[in-house]
């Protein structure tokens, strides 16, 4: 089978990760159990995880003039993911998430750095390679105009354009429309539509509006009923990139042609397996794991 050739538009970071048996309050300090800085960032998650599963990707993004930027593209080349698209901006820090990893789940707090440079002049840059590709995917740790041209660019040259809205902002109705895939988790999905039936919302965009609710799996409107494709329980030790290598494996199925029920399955197994590790990329699968996975 022909690998995809997927382009991802958006942030890479380094992720700053605290331990600990409890969030704090606020105004409370607590005492954490370590610390560790991993690459991260939803765009190059994305990349790193659809490298991961046998897609030729381009990573579109930027990254700072510092220590970590260096280790975000040596991290990035050595997934195997194309970094000739990734400009270092001068005197500017690399994007930074700070996590919290306690009672079960993360918080983060995201510092955009160099990733607030991906902008839509900058993608402009790298349009012919995103006409050539087989899908695009781009999230929303880079600024709105960015996911705006890209949508743009993507609907003329009628490439597949997966948006995954997160963090959640508001999108343009126009862009919506040009998106071929979206999908929210169900926080985003509640803050996107606020004060809808998300089942009902469902029903507005067929094929297209996917919501992923963690161990609940995913559910989407395929024309004629609601239906949920579920997850595959495993014992969990950081959740953090679940959502991306979910995208990541459902947008290189999609380009490989898979059926969407099909698609949705390959990457529930993905992010499955995805949370058994430390950090986001840390349990993110290879091809094999995932088929074999499948298979049991
Ligand atoms: O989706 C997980 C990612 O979100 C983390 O790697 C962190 O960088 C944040 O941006």
């Amino acid at each position: 089978m022909k690998k995809p050739k997927i382009a991802v538009v958006g942030s890479s970071s380094m992720d700053l990760v605290v331990k600990a048996n409890k969030r704090p309050q606020a105004g409370e300090t607590v005492l954490g159990e370590s610390f560790e800085t991993v690459p991260g960032g939803k765009g190059a998650n994305q990349a790193v995880a659809a490298a991961r599963l046998g897609s030729e990707v381009y990573m579109i993004g930027c990254v700072g003039e510092d220590a970590y930027g260096t280790e975000i593209l040596s991290n990035l080349k050595a997934n195997g993911v194309i970094t000739d698209y990734i400009e270092p901006v001068k005197g500017e820090r690399s994007g930074t998430a700070h996590i919290i990893l306690a009672e079960g789940d993360n918080s983060i707090v995201v510092v955009k750095g160099a990733n607030d440079y991906v902008t839509s002049t900058y993608v402009k840059k790298a349009q012919s390679l995103i006409e050539s590709c087989d899908l695009v995917m781009i999230q929303q740790e880079v600024p709105e105009d960015t996911v705006i041209e890209t949508a743009d660019i993507c609907h003329k040259a009628g490439v597949p354009l997966l948006l995954n809205p997160a963090p959640a902002r508001p999108i343009p109705p126009t862009t919506v429309e040009q998106v071929t895939y979206l999908t929210p988790n169900e926080h985003e999905a509640a803050l996107m539509f606020k004060g809808e039936i998300l089942s009902k919302v469902l029903t507005r965009y067929p094929g297209k509006l996917f919501i992923t609710e963690g161990a609940a799996g995913v559910r989407y409107f395929d024309g004629h009923k609601e239906i949920r494709v579920p997850s595959f329980s495993v014992d969990v030790v950081d959740t953090t990139g679940a959502g991306d290598t979910f995208n990541a494996a459902f947008g290189t199925a999609a380009a490989e042609g898979k059926s969407i029920q099909e698609s949705l399955r390959f990457a529930n197994r993905a992010a499955s397996l995805s949370v058994t590790g430390f950090g986001a990329q840390g349990g993110m699968p290879t091809r094999l794991e995932v088929e074999s996975a499948l298979k049991d």
